[in-house]
């Protein structure tokens, strides 16, 4: 199958294609390059820059290339930055997306996949959170997800389009190729490996008088790979009609259980320092992945918080600087 990737020079979208490529298809990455990296792309993928805002490129793209299906990576995904900026993702997330809709529908493609969110779910009533929990979202960030989760549901109706939503919580660790490297960094494992690294000095814990079994924050981790083989088991699965999947590793891992176990595997102290409870942090945030292993046999390869854990070490030992593209990345 040929797919185009949008984002696919970020975190999640370079390893799913990588994967992608690994198992025979072929892969067009769009990207504007606002966060990712040119190096993360896959050297047998066809790199477009370009810019989903200007409907004309992502739409020129879609006519030469002529994928078979889409894979939409590409979004401004900090839950914080959306409280202080909401239009950026109320306005902007939603108007890149629905222009990607509009340009598929255009040329005839008509299978999606979506990176949604569990940020759909601000105030759960059972945990781990399953697809018929009530969506409130906890952010304008988590309100645009919804937004590209109702369009899918309305233009399936309107014109054929199938899709699949995928939403899961934290991307975590690493291909050989491909790891972590977001600016600003906000995710508590590459913040601690980069105390591992020296490049900071301790890692805050925000708030541990939190009702979990050590009193910090319980986060479910995915690995990469994991989630990278959840979207194309969910594309071969589009023939077979629309879904909608909340993606879990199936156990939740608190912050000091993260910091313990990178003691472990880089060896350093990695001093961490008491902080006060951030607003807005739920105590425990797990996805239920019942749904998914159910129908389409996804079972995670790399579950423990080890294994994620060495994996996005041994990255970063090899990459301590990232893709250090740093000035060209943000242009
Ligand atoms: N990282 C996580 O833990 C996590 C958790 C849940 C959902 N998600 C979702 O998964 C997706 C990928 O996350 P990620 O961590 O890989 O993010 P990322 O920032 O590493 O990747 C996003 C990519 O999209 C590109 N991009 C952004 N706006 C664009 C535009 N207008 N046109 C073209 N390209 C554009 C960026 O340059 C970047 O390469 C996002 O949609 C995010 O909301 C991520």
């Amino acid at each position: 199958m040929k797919i185009l990737v949008t984002g696919g020079a970020g975190y999640i979208g370079s390893v799913t294609t990588e994967q992608l490529i690994s198992q025979g298809h072929d892969v067009v990455v769009f990207d504007n390059l606002y966060q990712g990296h040119r190096a993360a792309v896959h050297p047998k993928a066809i790199f477009v820059k370009g810019d989903l805002a200007i409907k004309s490129e992502i739409a020129a793209a879609i006519s030469s290339h002529r994928p078979e299906a889409v894979m939409h990576f590409a979004a401004y995904s900090l839950v914080g930055e959306s409280m202080q900026k909401p239009f950026k993702y109320l306005h902007e997330n939603t108007t890149n997306g629905l222009n990607l809709m509009e340009a598929m529908l255009e040329h005839d493609v008509k299978k999606f996949i979506l990176s949604s969110t569990a940020n759909l779910f601000d105030k759960p009533e059972r945990m781990p959170i399953s697809e018929d929990e009530r969506i409130i979202p906890g952010s304008p960030y988590g309100e645009s997800k919804q937004i590209m989760e109702r369009a899918l549901h309305w233009l399936e109706k309107t014109h054929g389009m199938t899709y699949a939503c995928l939403r899961y919580f934290n991307a975590a660790g690493a291909s050989t190729e491909r790891g972590e490297d977001h600016t600003p960094e906000l995710h508590l494992i590459p913040l601690v490996l980069q105390v591992a690294l020296g490049q900071r000095q301790h890692i805050s814990v925000f708030g541990d008088d939190y009702p979990t079994p050590d009193g910090t924050c319980v986060r479910d981790y995915i690995h990469i790979y994991d989630l990278a083989q959840a979207h194309i088991l969910a594309l071969e699965a589009l023939d077979n009609g629309s879904r909608t999947y909340n993606l879990g590793n199936g156990q939740g891992f608190s912050v000091k259980d993260v910091i313990e176990t990178a003691r472990k595997i880089t060896g350093h102290a990695i001093p961490a320092h008491m902080a006060p409870r951030r607003a807005g942090d739920p105590a425990t945030l797990v996805a239920a992945s019942d749904k998914i292993r159910r129908e389409l046999g996804w079972q995670p390869r790399f579950p423990g918080l080890e294994d994620i854990i060495s994996t996005a070490w041994t990255w970063h030992q090899k990459n301590p600087k990232g893709y250090d593209d740093r000035t060209s990345s943000q242009g």
